[in-house]
């Protein structure tokens, strides 16, 4: 049977998962790297390092499954969205790439919609309003600050294309990815040239745009040689990891939507139609299903505010989970655990990098509110996971109430929701129950599952997912939990009204 590969190009680190032809998994393998913050509010990566981290661990899943070279018919790519990687004439990388939560474009978003005649102009032309974490605003931020980066730039890609374009020569990119970075028309799927234009953009910087199940190319010579696979293989389009993150969670029909919880967290629903949010506070873009769309939610820190928990305040705990060989979240959950829903009055903004859905605010801020003396490590801890959970909700709210999107079913994903007291969390705060599949995989999957009917395996990507995808978990609400969340929740989002102001002084200081 052949087989598919999935590479995903993480914040974290890159996953790579060698998947049969039939939709089974085989195994995974995940390398990790650093992220750059110079400046407050700023993230970078080195392209490099996604690189060397593809190479590790396509090999370690190549030995691991025991595959041989010619067994590997293709490859999907998925990745992080709209981190800018800006490439010379030579192809040669010419500053670190800035990353989807790196929040120094606020003038530039300005110039965008200033450019075109305002939001709504703008909304009308690419269906969204101009984000800070967006590609194009990136591009505008190196020609204003950094001129001579800007003269030597010839290409921009998106980080798995760039990892695409060291693979296979191409540059090209898939409509899912592409979307974010703010110049595609979304009717058409293509580049929207009108602001491309208004922009004095050089249409050439950027990639030929494919469907994610398309072939965009085949592994050159010396890639194939690195990665120990043949010059046959191919790499389709692939997706953002949203919309691979939803395929791999078989969110490819109107009524599903799927949360996840990896270092953001993401409100994810299908759209048969380019359904667009006049407020612009959740995105429209193409989905991984071809002729379809997606809208979603984003919050920048969700599994990272808690993984930055960890690493400043459970130096402890992460000694003591060494010692007895479990992970370290595990003990953190367990302390949280034992507190109750509301964690006692205590609320967490979970806003560490600024916040994207719905307030597009680069100067929020991460804030503890309503601690007294007997709360302990237990309830920061459980606060966090609320604040996460408050901040989903916010998205929900805005997809149900303010937009009429339907919503039959809810499968959480993402690592976040390996945790069975993070998904209860998530059950009683929406106050519905939550469903997990088969398959923990996320965005990894979902790009072998494309790449598999790219080689005929499955007619269409929905057939895919229908066969290798189900339902395996249910977490119902518990009924006073869901009380306690509702009352607390307009106090959340009332909170950060009454510190937006602020927050923009704090940045001022
Ligand atoms: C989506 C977004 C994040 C990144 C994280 O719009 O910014 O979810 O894709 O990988």
């Amino acid at each position: 049977m052949k087989i598919y590969l999935g590479i995903d190009i993480g914040t974290s680190g890159t996953k790579t998962l060698a998947m049969r032809g039939d939709g089974k998994i085989l195994c995974s393998a995940m390398e990790t790297y650093p992220c750059y913050s110079p400046k407050p509010l700023w993230s970078e990566q080195d392209p490099d390092d996604w690189w060397q981290a593809t190479i590790k661990s396509v090999r370690k899943v190549m030995r691991i499954a025991k595959l041989k070279p010619a067994d590997v018919a293709g490859i999907g790519l998925s990745g992080q969205m709209h981190g800018s990687v800006f490439l010379d004439k030579n192809n040669n990388v010419i500053r670190r790439a800035i990353l989807w939560n790196d929040q120094r474009t606020s003038k530039e978003c300005g110039e965008i919609e200033d450019a075109v005649g305002g939001r709504d102009k703008l909304i009308q032309l690419v269906a969204n309003p101009a984000m800070t974490g967006f590609t194009a605003p990136k591009i505008l931020w190196l020609r204003n600050n950094e001129p001579k980066h800007y003269e030597k730039t010839r290409k921009v890609l998106l980080p798995k294309d760039e990892i695409r374009r060291r693979l296979t020569g191409e540059f090209a990119t898939d409509v899912s990815d592409a979307s974010g970075m703010l110049l595609i028309d979304m009717k058409k799927r293509d580049w929207s040239n009108e602001l491309i234009d208004s922009l004095h953009l050089d249409r050439e910087m950027f990639a030929k745009v494919y469907e994610s199940e398309d072939i965009t190319g085949r592994l050159t010579s010396g890639a194939a040689k690195l990665l120990g696979l043949t010059t046959d293989c191919f790499v389709v389009g692939g997706a953002g990891d949203c919309a691979a993150g939803a395929v791999g969670n078989g969110i490819v029909s109107t009524g599903t939507l799927s949360t996840s919880i990896g270092t953001s967290g993401v409100m994810f629903v299908h759209s048969d139609e380019v359904r667009v949010d006049p407020l612009g506070r959740v995105h429209t873009f193409c989905h991984a299903v071809r002729g379809k769309w997606h809208q979603m939610g984003v919050n920048l820190s969700s599994g990272g505010a808690l993984q930055w928990f960890r690493n400043s305040l459970c130096h402890e705990l992460v000694k003591e989970a060494a010692k007895k060989k479990v992970d370290v979240y595990e003990l953190m959950t367990n302390e949280a655990a034992k507190v109750q829903a509301g964690s006692e009055g205590l609320f967490f903004l979970p806003y560490l990098s600024g916040e994207r859905t719905p307030h597009a605010d680069p100067n929020a801020r991460g804030c503890f509110i309503g601690l007294t003396l007997s709360h302990s490590r237990g309830h920061l801890i459980r606060s966090i996971m609320e604040g996460v959970a408050y901040s989903m909700r916010d998205s929900l709210e805005i997809f149900t109430q303010s937009l009429g999107v339907p919503v039959r079913e809810i499968r959480a994903s993402g690592g976040g929701s390996r945790s069975p007291l993070w998904r209860q969390i998530q059950a009683d705060c929406f106050g519905r129950k939550v469903v997990t599949i088969n398959s923990e995989e996320g965005p990894a999957f979902g790009v072998a599952l494309l790449a598999s009917v790219a080689g005929d395996e499955f007619s269409t990507i929905e057939e895919a997912c229908k066969k290798a995808i189900k339902v395996v978990k249910t977490t119902n609400p518990n009924s006073k939990s869901v009380k306690t969340y509702n009352n607390a929740m307009p106090v959340y989002q009332q909170l950060y009204k009454s510190l937006k102001n602020d927050f923009k002084t704090i940045g001022e200081l």
